[in-house]
């Protein structure tokens, strides 16, 4: 198993370019199955998440072309089974985007059921009820959702999703854009990648309004076509290194991505005492050499503050003049990060859904374990604060969401390499 050694100490400094938004591109890559011809995705970012869609797609019958720039074209046409399998499931969990495209598109999916993961129980209830209000048959059997649409096809419905779902509301929106006639989706995501997904689907022909707000309607068409289409910037890779470039008090520009997007963390990083000057496809962040501020903030659905950006804001936080509480609203569960900081003397006391962040001077380096994907980022931040050098074991975590982190780092300054394990 690779590992990474970070020796601490070098304030960041440079450009670098932001990858396709990995969020986008997996509901995107599920949406390929809609289609009745070959579509092209460009700026996918390079990582193991797509790598298991795209494997996913293998074992269905499909065979994606990747080109050199890593645009994949799909052709849906030659699928063969309508099961996704319990071993690229449990990898991946977003591996249950592809339920509600195969139901609307080929009538009949089977998709193993994600179960637990680190960061809390993750249910999929909304996924299958929203399938269900269309007239999906849904049986839980045997470990997988087998799902099968009535005579006719899916019908369009309204649907009301009692807690916002990211990844529900895309499958929905999805399944639905093949229903027979309108569908209304309440209470649901308003998330940028799920405006990219809308887009996605309205440009192989589709008919979605109102996404980026909390009702889409979506008017099913009997058939989607080609396209091709460009993923959207990584916002949480955006944040990820600003974040980075502020702990070290250094400067970064990040190049090739959407300021409009990460509005809540560019005003924690204002309030943190940063200096922002952004651009239509770039910021700038400079701490001018300053230690950061601590800053209280609460994870919630978009526009407000990401959950994705909560592990990279507590090692900001461990590191600042002065205490901040982070308060997690999304999932239990999602503070382990904490536990590996405690190892390199973060100051850092966990109440249930709040952690109060008390910044000490300097953190020190230490062997430590990333255990999901942005608790994975929180500790490469700290180990580039930390006085001598930090080894971080499991860092396959990284590599599901982070594409070539150490050569980004790098670029910036950063002592890190990988060491094959
Ligand atoms: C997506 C993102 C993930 C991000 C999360 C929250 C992708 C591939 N992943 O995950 O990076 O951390 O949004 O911004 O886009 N819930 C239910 N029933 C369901 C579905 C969800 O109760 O059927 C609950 C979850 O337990 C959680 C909350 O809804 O408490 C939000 O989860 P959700 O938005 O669905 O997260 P994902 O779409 O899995």
């Amino acid at each position: 198993m690779d590992k990474l050694i970070i020796t601490g100490g070098a304030r960041l400094d440079g450009e670098i370019r932001i990858s396709g938004a990995k969020n986008a591109a997996l509901p995107i890559l599920a949406a390929t199955l809609l289609a009745d011809g070959p579509v092209t995705v460009g700026n996918l970012p390079h990582l193991h998440d797509i790598t298991t869609m795209i494997e996913l797609f293998g074992r269905m019958g499909i065979e994606p072309v990747i080109d050199e720039k890593l645009a994949v074209e799909i052709d849906p046409r030659t699928i063969k089974t309508l099961v996704a399998p319990y071993e690229l499931v449990k990898t991946m969990r977003a591996s249950i985007l592809v339920l509600g495209p195969m139901v609307a598109r080929f009538g009949k999916a089977e998709v193993a059921l994600p179960g637990g993961c680190a960061i809390g129980s993750r249910p999929v209830d909304l996924h299958i009820r929203g399938l269900e209000a269309m007239g999906a048959k849904i049986e839980v059997e045997g470990g997988y959702i087998k799902a099968e649409a009535p005579e006719g096809g899916l019908r369009g419905a309204h649907f009301f999703f009692d807690t916002v779902s990211v990844t529900g509301t895309e499958n929905i929106m999805m399944a639905a854009a093949l229903a027979k006639g309108r569908s209304v989706l309440q209470n649901a995501a308003r998330e940028p990648e799920v405006v990219d997904l809308a887009n996605f689907i309205n440009a192989m022909g589709g008919k979605v309004q109102g996404a980026g707000t909390d009702t889409i309607t979506i008017d099913g068409v009997e058939r989607l076509d080609s396209a091709h289409y460009r993923v959207m910037p990584d916002r949480i890779e955006t944040g990820t290194y600003l974040v980075a470039a502020a702990v070290t008090g250094g400067r970064v520009k990040v190049k090739d991505t959407d300021p409009t997007i990460l509005e809540a963390v560019l005003e924690k990083l204002k309030e943190a005492g940063a200096d922002l000057t952004t651009g239509e496809d770039w910021i700038e962040l400079d701490m001018h050499g300053k230690r950061p501020k601590a800053v209280n903030l609460r994870t919630a659905p978009y526009p407000a503050f990401p959950t994705d950006m909560q592990a990279q804001f507590i090692s900001l936080n461990a590191i600042a003049e002065g205490t901040g509480a982070v308060i997690e609203t999304i999932f239990e569960n999602r503070f382990m990060h904490v536990y590996e900081m405690h190892r390199m003397g973060a100051q850092i006391q966990v109440e249930g859904n709040t952690a109060i962040v008390t910044g000490v001077p300097a953190l020190k380096g230490a062997p430590v374990m990333a255990t999901d994907l942005r608790a994975s980022a929180s500790l490469v931040l700290s180990a580039l604060v930390a006085e001598g050098d930090t080894l971080i074991d499991r860092i396959y975590h990284i590599d599901r969401g982070y594409e070539c982190i150490e050569e980004k780092l790098q670029m910036l300054g950063a002592k890190i390499r990988r060491v094959p394990g």
